[in-house]
């Protein structure tokens, strides 16, 4: 295959053992959300997004699907498309064609998997000039040299957004920003403010995958850390905080146990949380906001006909 290279930037941020250490040491025990995806992780989401009740990726597929063409019009083909974050870069398949990027930069966390789905996509689209490289988009967006010049666009769809604090959102879309440039543009989806029930649903899905892709980080501490730790004791909560205007994802010890690792002792008193993830959900207004706030304006967004997720064109100022 010769439309495909990869670049390994080494996220030093990357460290499970430091994340876990620092972690656990603090009163309100919290383990960032990007240690969830390692390669079992990624698949675990991967499935958890062909459940029912998690509307998220089914929605935005179908808005994305059909409003390439109009996309491609606000955006002008030939860009340099940037997708951090890609995993199996389902979703950008619906655009490329509309789109017709002078190339690809999907960026992932967990390489390995982003090196198969980056050799998939290369073979389905030969005009495609790929160049995937393994990024913490927490951290940096480092865009390999052999990109060509020209206007880029960044991809960030699934309501990856959501997994920053409003005050992080605001650094990253700065980080987006810089990395644009001049005429750059983001096409983003964002999940919108709903009834309760249906966000408690969609991160209590009842084939029970959401419960494993949490526990997930367990077995990760268990495999990679040798962490002493008994997974079987702890039991996955997610709730929307309406207060906050977020799912929250904890790991519930259901009894008193201590955690070792590397000569750490780490207590849990029965019923104290671990927190594993937030994923903060914006109504329209919100989002704009936030975007203006921080270098864009905004081109279009379109909402589905529920309400139930939006996504939002908007180009640096
Ligand atoms: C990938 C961060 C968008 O918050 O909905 C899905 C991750 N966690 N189910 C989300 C997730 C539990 C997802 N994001």
């Amino acid at each position: 295959m010769e439309n495909v290279t990869f670049h390994d930037h080494k996220p030093r941020a990357l460290s499970l053992y430091d994340a876990v250490v620092s972690g656990l040491s603090r009163s309100d025990k919290s383990i960032p959300p990007k240690f969830f995806y390692d390669q079992r992780g990624s698949e675990l989401f991967d499935r958890i997004c062909e459940q029912p009740e998690y509307y998220l990726p089914t929605v935005e597929c179908r808005m994305l699907a059909e409003l390439a063409g109009e996309i491609a019009t606000l955006t002008g083909t030939g860009r340099v498309l940037i997708e951090p974050g890609a995993g199996s870069a389902s979703k950008v398949r619906l655009l490329l064609d509309a789109l017709r990027p002078s190339a690809f930069v999907p960026m992932d966390i967990s390489f390995d998997y982003l090196k198969s789905s980056a050799r998939d996509l290369a073979l389905e689209y030969p005009w495609l000039p790929i160049h995937a490289a393994c990024v913490d988009f927490t951290h940096s967006l480092p865009v390999p040299r052999e990109v060509p010049d020209g206007p880029r666009l960044l991809f960030f769809p699934g309501s990856s957004l959501g997994n920053f604090n409003p005050g992080e959102a605001g650094r990253f879309l700065r980080l987006v920003h810089r990395t644009l440039g001049d005429r750059g543009m983001m096409l983003i989806g964002v999940d919108t403010k709903k009834s309760e029930g249906v966000l408690n649903a969609a991160y209590n899905d009842a084939a029970g995958l959401t419960a494993d892709f949490n526990l997930n980080l367990l077995q990760r501490m268990q495999q990679e850390l040798d962490a002493d730790i008994d997974p079987d004791v702890f039991e996955h909560l997610a709730f929307y905080n309406s207060d906050k205007g977020r799912i929250e994802m904890h790991l519930v010890s259901t009894r008193e146990q201590t955690l070792r690792l590397n000569g750490h002792r780490f207590d849990f008193k029965e019923g104290e949380r671990l927190h594993t993830e937030n994923s903060y959900k914006y109504s329209p207004a919100e989002f704009i906001g936030l975007a203006t706030e921080n270098g864009f304006s905004e081109v279009r967004h379109w909402v589905d006909d529920d309400g139930l997720f939006a996504v939002y064109l908007v180009g640096a100022v």
